[in-house]
């Protein structure tokens, strides 16, 4: 039977990937490499460079695939992503058809952690569902963006025995600061964190996250928003895309024990 390997390689630092990661990237016959434009060739590049280093087995192929942008117009953001995704998995049950044998295995790199604001997972659960391809999958788990903010921040991801929400930019004001004491961010295009006004919140900010590019900011949220906002704008301009992850936190260790 088929067997696919959905690999977590990693949040831009090739140092973050594991020794299982390793081991699965060379028994592989085939590697999926989504090309996702020039605005992020970058991001390709982390992918290349992680195949160059580990991948010792010349057995090994590379196959390069063209994600679809996702349509936006007349739609919902649930019938955008649902159509997106439906898109993707047309393309991965061709990539099974065409390159791999039915004992075959195949490895996907995914940025990060293949259960974290991923659909991999989900989209390869959409081929199997279509009934006509029989495989096995397996996920390796990998460093996630949240792992590689705290690391950055030298902090711990919670306060002593408290809860930890991640959440999206679009969805912040929700539990923020109202709900939750510590929230993490991913996915923010519309800088959710300068609209909240509490004068005892933090962030812990970071931006291309174990590339050469990473940046970092932190400090009492009402000193630090306008320098997040601008330095944003400024490495977006440079690099023509962003990807950058926040902790938002108030109170502190202990602070409501006796
Ligand atoms: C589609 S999600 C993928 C998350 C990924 N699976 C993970 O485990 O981190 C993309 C979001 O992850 C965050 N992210 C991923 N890599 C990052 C990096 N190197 N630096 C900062 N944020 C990053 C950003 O919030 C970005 O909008």
């Amino acid at each position: 039977m088929r067997h696919i390997y959905i690999v977590g390689i990693g949040t831009g630092n090739p140092e973050h990937l594991t020794v299982q990661a390793i081991n699965a990237l060379n028994k592989v016959d085939v590697i999926f490499i989504p090309s996702k434009g020039a605005a992020k060739a970058e991001l390709a590049d982390v992918r290349k460079d992680i195949c160059q280093r580990y991948v010792k087995s010349k057995a090994v192929r590379f196959i390069d695939y063209a994600v679809p942008a996702r349509e936006t117009a007349d739609r919902s953001y649930v019938q955008s992503v649902d159509d997106w995704h439906a898109q993707i998995t047309a393309i991965y049950e061709r990539l099974f058809q065409d390159h791999m044998t039915e004992d075959g295995s195949a490895a996907f790199l995914v940025w990060g952690d293949p259960s974290l604001y991923d659909s991999t997972i989900r989209i390869i659960e959409r081929v199997r569902a279509l009934g006509r391809l029989a495989f096995d999958c397996s996920v390796i788990p990998g460093i996630t963006s949240v792992q590689a903010l705290t690391a950055s921040h030298r902090i711990p991801l919670n306060l002593v025995g408290k809860p930890v929400q991640i959440t999206t930019g679009r969805r912040l004001a929700e539990s923020f600061p109202g709900m939750v004491e510590t929230a993490v961010v991913m996915l923010d295009g519309e800088l959710a964190f300068s609209k909240i006004d509490d004068p005892d919140a933090y962030i812990y900010w970071g931006a291309y996250l174990g590339t050469k590019d990473e940046i970092t900011i932190a400090g009492r949220l009402a000193d630090v928003s306008d320098r997040i906002v601008a330095t944003r704008a400024e490495a977006r301009a440079k690099h023509g895309w962003i990807m950058d992850i926040y902790l938002l936190r108030k109170g502190s260790d202990f602070d409501d024990q006796a």
